[in-house]
């Protein structure tokens, strides 16, 4: 069941991989993921120094038997540098099963590492053209994210129901479908799209194991579909995050056309870590995707990934029911 290039890959029973989440993937929630039968993420980003991120994997391991990933920050320039070279030596040491690499740069110049040091590389991009670029360089597997998602979403925005089946028509490296998937319906609908696995984000936000404060949480709860907006898009480092005083001020400051100096305290900086960990809920950008409109409770990590895995057995007998024979 749900045997996929992905789950033989990443030796994994179900294709659902938790996306990197800055801040909130932490050694908690992605230790959950992998021992409900998915791959949780730890994010490196989080971490200043390549022993930190060392403890957090070892924590991580100290959760889960089962394998688990660390998303590498390949954005331009961010804020602050992020030490990635030493970041990958520790991953190797510690024997991370995969990476998710992310961000405007490919992940060209880490790529012979990693493989000597037996890592698998899923490299997620915005655009097919970006992925066929990753499938050239030899990455193992590409996430192709689509606009709902919540975090960086790209200048394309095409949405998840378009871009994967294009993809997948493109590519010979598997294909994992992001944006927008948050229950069984969206799971089964990427698979039958031609993704061997998805990568949700948005839906563990809401979860038990997710460190974030409880504020934050019932704020994604009351959220809707509509209630998600895309900041940044005039300086080209697109975002969908939740509707907020903070996000409210950066589309004006942006439709005026205000300096990077004025922007940049509003987009980045330590709001983000108030609004998750303080549930100070104006005090700065929360990247959310369209998929909080399916979000109604509050449950575990291994209840989602039960409900996700049950929920698509269903949704197959539906189209067998309409005469599609799965
Ligand atoms: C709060 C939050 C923070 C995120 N941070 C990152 C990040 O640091 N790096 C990254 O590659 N993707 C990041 N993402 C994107 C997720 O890894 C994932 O691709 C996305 O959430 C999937 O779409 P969904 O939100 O519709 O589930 C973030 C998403 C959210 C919601």
């Amino acid at each position: 069941m749900f045997k996929t290039r992905i789950t033989q890959m990443l030796d994994i029973e179900y294709p659902i991989i938790q996306g990197g989440m800055m801040w909130l993937s932490r050694a908690e929630l992605a230790a959950a993921v992998s021992e409900a039968g998915g791959l949780g993420i730890i994010t490196s980003a989080n971490f200043n120094t390549a022993s930190e991120l060392g403890e957090e994997i070892r924590k991580t391991k100290s959760l889960t038997t089962k394998p688990f990933g660390v998303n590498i920050n390949l954005f331009a320039r961010p804020m602050p540098p992020v030490p990635n070279k030493e970041f990958i030596e520790v991953l190797i040491e510690e024997r991370v099963k995969a990476v998710e690499t992310s961000g405007v740069r490919t992940p060209e110049e880490y790529l012979p590492r990693l493989k000597e040091g037996n890592v698998k590389v899923i490299h997620k991009v915005t655009t097919v053209r970006h992925a066929l670029s990753a499938e050239r360089i030899g990455v193992d597997a590409v996430i192709l994210v689509g606009a709902e998602q919540g975090g960086a979403v790209g200048m394309e925005e095409v949405g998840t129901l378009v871009l994967i089946p294009i993809a997948c028509d493109a590519l010979n490296i598997p294909v994992i479908a992001a944006g927008g998937i948050a229950d069984a319906r969206g799971f089964a609908a990427a698979l039958a799209l031609g993704a061997e696995g998805v990568v949700i984000g948005t839906r563990f936000m809401a979860t038990k194991e997710c460190p974030a404060h409880a504020d934050f949480k019932q704020w994604v709860l009351r959220a809707k579909e509509i209630d998600t907006v895309i900041v940044e898009r005039g300086i080209r480092n697109t975002h969908r995050a939740l509707k907020n005083k903070a996000a409210e001020k950066a589309l004006e400051l942006e439709a005026r056309g205000a300096p990077l100096e004025e922007l940049l305290p509003i987009v980045g900086g330590e709001g983000y870590k108030k609004v998750f960990f303080e549930g100070d809920l104006d005090a700065g950008i929360a990247s959310c995707g369209q998929a909080v409109g399916l979000i109604n409770d509050i449950p575990t990590v291994k209840e989602v990934i039960d409900r996700i895995v049950a929920g698509a057995k269903i949704a197959g007998q539906r189209l067998t029911s309409l005469g599609l024979h799965m």
